[in-house]
C-alpha cells in the first residue's frame, strides 16, 4: 500500500515558496495516495519560537492546507504534537543514526550557522524526529522541496539500519515526491537565497497575507537585471532573479519554464512584471483570503485537527508498539 505523509513547519509568515514547493502538490496526491498532512510544531521549536503565536501559527498551516485544496475528510490534518507517538519513535532513531551521519546534515550547518556550540540539540537531532514521522505511519512517498531530499536519504538511512540491526522488516524505504517548476523558490531580493520566513526583509517572500497591492508591490521592487528574457532556458543561467521570477510563472501557469519563455523571449521586466503579479494574484490570492477566512473561525480549524490527530494516532498506535516489540523496550 501507498501512503503519504508530509509537514510544514508552523513557524510563520508562511510564503510562496511553502506553497508552490510543497503545499500545493499535497492536493493532487488525495487522488491516488491515502494522504497525512502534518504541521510539525515540534521541528518549530528547534529555533526559540514564542509559544501564543505558535499556537496560531499551528493553525495557520492546517488553514493554509485547506485553503490550497487539502480536504479534511479524505485526508488526515493534525498537528504533530497532538500524536506522541512521533516523539517516541524519534528517540529510538536517535539511537540509531549514528554522529557521523548528522554531521553531514546541510540543513544543520545553514541554521547553525557560525555560532553551533550555542545550537539547539533539538536542531542537531531535528533530521531524526523527520524521520520519525515518516517511518510512525510506514508511509511510503513523500512529496518535499528539492532541499529536503538529504533528509529523505537519511530516513531510509535510519529505516535500513533499524531493519537490519533488529533483523526485521518494519520499516519501508520511502520515496521523494519532488514536483514541478519551483521546487525551489527564491528570495525576491536576492536570488541565490531560499525564499524564507525568515529572511529580516518583507520584500524577499510573498505570503499567504498578502493582498494584490503588496503582492504587486513586492514584485515590482523583485531584483532583476537590465537583459530582457531570453528565449531559451540556457539564457537563464547565471541570472538567478530572473530564472526564479520565470519559475515562480511557469509554476503558478502550470507551464515549464521553457513554455514561458516561448511567450516572454525579448520580453523586460516591465512586461514580465506585471504579467506574473497579474497570475500570482489570480492563482495564489484566492487561497490566502480562504486561509484568512479559516482563521477567523478558529473552532473549526481546532475540530479537524483533533479529529486529524485521533486518526493518525490509530495509524501510529500499532507502528510504535510493533518497534517496541522489536526493540524490546517494554510497554505499559
Ligand atoms: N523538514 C521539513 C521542512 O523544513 C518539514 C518536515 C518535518 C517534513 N517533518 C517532515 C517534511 C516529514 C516531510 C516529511 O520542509
Amino acid at each position: 500500500m501507498s501512503r503519504i505523509f508530509s509537514g510544514v513547519q508552523p513557524s510563520g509568515n508562511l510564503h510562496l515558496g511553502n506553497y508552490l514547493g510543497a503545499i500545493r502538490n499535497f492536493v493532487g496526491l488525495q487522488d491516488d495516495y491515502e494522504c497525512i498532512y502534518c504541521a510539525v510544531n515540534m521541528h518549530a521549536i528547534t529555533v526559540w519560537q514564542d509559544p501564543e503565536e505558535l499556537r496560531n501559527n499551528t493553525r495557520e498551516v492546517a488553514a493554509a492546507y485547506i485553503a490550497a485544496g487539502v480536504d479534511p475528510k479524505r485526508s488526515i490534518i493534525f498537528a504533530q504534537s497532538t500524536v506522541p507517538a512521533h516523539a517516541e519513535l524519534a528517540w529510538i532513531f536517535n539511537c540509531v543514526a549514528r554522529l557521523g551521519w548528522m554531521n553531514r546534515m546541510t540543513q544543520f550547518k545553514e541554521k547553525a550557522g557560525k555560532n553551533r556550540e550555542n545550537a539547539s540539540l533539538g536542531l542537531y537531532a531535528y533530521p531524526s524526529l523527520m524521520a520519525a514521522d515518516i517511518m510512525v505511519y510506514k508511509a511510503t512517498h513523500v512529496p518535499v522541496g528539492e532541499d529536503q531530499k538529504q533528509h529523505l536519504e537519511l530516513t531510509r538511512d535510519i529505516a535500513q539500519k533499524f531493519n537490519n540491526d533488529y533483523g526485521t522488516e518494519t520499516f519501508p524505504l520511502v520515496e521523494p515526491l519532488i514536483f514541478g517548476a519551483a521546487t525551489r523558490v527564491m528570495s525576491l531580493r536576492d536570488g541565490s537565497k531560499k525564499m524564507s520566513k525568515s529572511d529580516p526583509s518583507d520584500y524577499s517572500r510573498i505570503t499567504f497575507t498578502d493582498d494584490r497591492d503588496s503582492i504587486a508591490k513586492k514584485l515590482r521592487k523583485a531584483r532583476t537585471d537590465a537583459d530582457p528574457l531570453p528565449d531559451a532556458e540556457e539564457g537563464l543561467k547565471d541570472r538567478p532573479e530572473a530564472a526564479n521570477l520565470v519559475g515562480i510563472y511557469a509554476a503558478l501557469a502550470n507551464l515549464t519554464r521553457q513554455e514561458v519563455l516561448n511567450e516572454f523571449a525579448g520580453a523586460a521586466f516591465s512586461t514580465f512584471k506585471p504579467a506574473l503579479t497579474d497570475l500570482a494574484v489570480e492563482k495564489f490570492g484566492p487561497i490566502g483570503e480562504e486561509m484568512k477566512r479559516l482563521m477567523a473561525d478558529p473552532g473549526h480549524v481546532d475540530a479537524i485537527l483533533r479529529e486529524g490527530a485521533e486518526r493518525a494516532s490509530a495509524i501510529a498506535a500499532p507502528v510504535i508498539d510493533e518497534v517496541k516489540e522489536v526493540v524490546g523496550l517494554i510497554r505499559p
